[in-house]
């Protein structure tokens, strides 16, 4: 698959324009490549309650899972994610681009990075002003879903 790095940099930087960030000032973008080819954004959302803060990278994954794939020809019947169906395979994100209000590459927080981690895996490639990392470079030695297999009560 090809990576318009470009245009997840102007897709993240168009979202980061509609960010509500009126206590932190920072405006942030993200936008995400799906495995389906799909791009899905979101921006960050404060609070005066400033816990409560929505980052981009959240409102991305929200839009990744909410946003239903592309229509496959041939396929009728109920809409995916209808009442009763049986729940569709989870959505895979390849490449993810996080802006500043300026534009310029912001590297997602730690957890956001845990966040994404969950969304695409350690071969995520994420945008830096060096060029694309793959998330696993980002996040070494993480905790997953195979850990709490591994180790939880049986
Ligand atoms: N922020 C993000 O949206 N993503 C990050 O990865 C880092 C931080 C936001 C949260 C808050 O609204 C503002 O940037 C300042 O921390």
């Amino acid at each position: 698959m090809i990576i318009d790095w470009p245009a997840l940099r102007s897709a993240a930087a168009d979202v980061a324009g509609r960010a509500y960030a009126p206590y932190s000032r920072l405006r942030v973008g993200a936008a995400g490549l799906t495995a389906d080819e799909r791009v899905v954004t979101g921006c960050n959302v404060e609070n005066a309650s400033f816990g409560l803060t929505l980052c981009a990278e959240c409102g991305l994954v929200s839009a990744l899972h909410a946003t239903p794939p592309p229509a496959r020809e041939g396929t009728g019947g109920a809409p995916s994610g209808a009442p009763g169906t049986p729940q569709t395979a989870a959505p895979v994100l390849v490449a993810v681009a996080v802006v500043a209000g300026d534009g310029a590459p912001l590297l997602p927080c730690g957890r956001c990075r845990q966040l994404l981690l969950e969304a695409g895996g350690a071969a995520l490639l994420v945008d830096t002003t060096a060029g694309p990392v793959p998330l696993g470079d980002l996040l070494p030695a993480a905790f997953a879903a195979p850990d709490l297999s591994a180790r939880r009560d049986a």
